[in-house]
């Protein structure tokens, strides 16, 4: 059940020029929210790049139909293009990939997986990224993908090269949301029960994916997701906020950040050597207050 995105980046080691490219949790550290863009254009062997793994993009690891575009703006007037989608909250941008799924229930896990992949592809080439879940204008969006009635388009992210200077509007953006903070391992990961701490000695050969996971990006920061670990099994859970994410109403945005969370555990693991598959457990193992996901089930070979 294991999408095309994650094998096409762990089985690289090499690129084409034989180069030796960073590990996947190298890469997982080096992104950051990039919320203000240089003026120059991306190469066309870039751009054909991303088309080519964004065409690999399908199907999701539930099985929800998942596409992406990428979009340049660059014939849009100045004016149009300042507010072309993203409200003024990104400077510079003239390039987004932008994506749509299915509705349905696991549509945010698997979309959050997917653009996470993408988003995880882009850094490997240099580029900057930002998930844009919030301050989005979706009609402008939808118009663009052709939006289908079954369709969302949860998030997007602008792309290209860095800005060598921040504006001041984004210092302020990133100083509020308070962008390099992260979550202890003792609020996030338990073993057996919520509650009871994991820790980074106990997770053993799993530290590193654990870790993926903490540090990864999470809308406003919020850092919602918590696993436990239960016998060979790790459970993917929220810390839900149910008034945050009734903003939108076609979708939870922090289900997204869990479909992240998975992103990253299963990059990493795969890249050391350890197996498993995604699991959607029935009846939903007890967790306290926190909402189930999925599961991880280690050892279990994907197809
Ligand atoms: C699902 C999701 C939605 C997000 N939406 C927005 C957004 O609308 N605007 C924005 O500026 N940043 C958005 N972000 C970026 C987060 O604010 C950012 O990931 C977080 O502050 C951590 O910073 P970092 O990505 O630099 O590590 C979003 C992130 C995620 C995962």
């Amino acid at each position: 059940m294991v999408g095309g995105v994650c094998c096409y980046i762990v089985d690289q080691t090499v690129d084409k020029r034989g180069n030796i490219m960073a590990t996947i949790l190298e890469t997982i550290q080096q992104r950051v929210s990039v919320r203000a863009y240089a003026v120059e254009p991306l190469s066309g062997a870039i751009i054909q790049e991303l088309q080519s793994f964004l065409a690999t993009v399908t199907r999701g690891v539930f099985g929800s139909l998942l596409r992406f575009q990428l979009l340049d703006e660059s014939t849009a007037v100045l004016a149009e293009l300042k507010k072309f989608g993203t409200y003024g909250m990104i400077t510079g941008d003239r390039y987004y990939i932008a994506g749509a799924v299915e509705k349905g229930s696991h549509a945010e896990l698997d979309f959050g997986y997917a653009l996470e992949g993408i988003i995880l592809k882009a850094t490997e080439l240099g580029l900057g990224t930002c998930w844009i879940g919030g301050t989005l204008k979706r009609s402008t969006f939808a118009a663009k993908l052709g939006l289908k009635s079954h369709e969302v388009i949860p998030a997007i992210t602008p792309l290209g090269l860095a800005a060598e200077r921040k504006p001041l509007k984004t210092r302020l953006i990133e100083g509020a949301l308070q962008v390099r903070k992260r979550k202890g391992w003792e609020t996030l990961f338990f073993d057996g029960e919520p509650g009871r701490v994991l820790t980074a000695e106990q997770a053993g050969i799993w530290k590193d994916a654990l870790e993926a996971v903490r540090i990864g990006p999470s809308a406003s920061n919020k850092q919602p997701w918590r696993i436990i670990r239960d016998g060979p099994s790790f459970h993917f859970c929220l810390d839900y906020d149910k008034l945050y994410n009734s903003v939108f109403k076609d979708f939870s945005i922090q289900k997204l950040d869990l479909g992240i969370a998975m992103c990253h555990f299963e990059l990493v693991a795969r890249e050391q050597g350890l197996s498993g598959a995604w699991q959607l457990v029935d009846p939903k193992p007890a967790m306290g207050n926190l909402l189930y996901g999925a599961s991880w089930q280690t050892g279990t070979p994907s197809v």
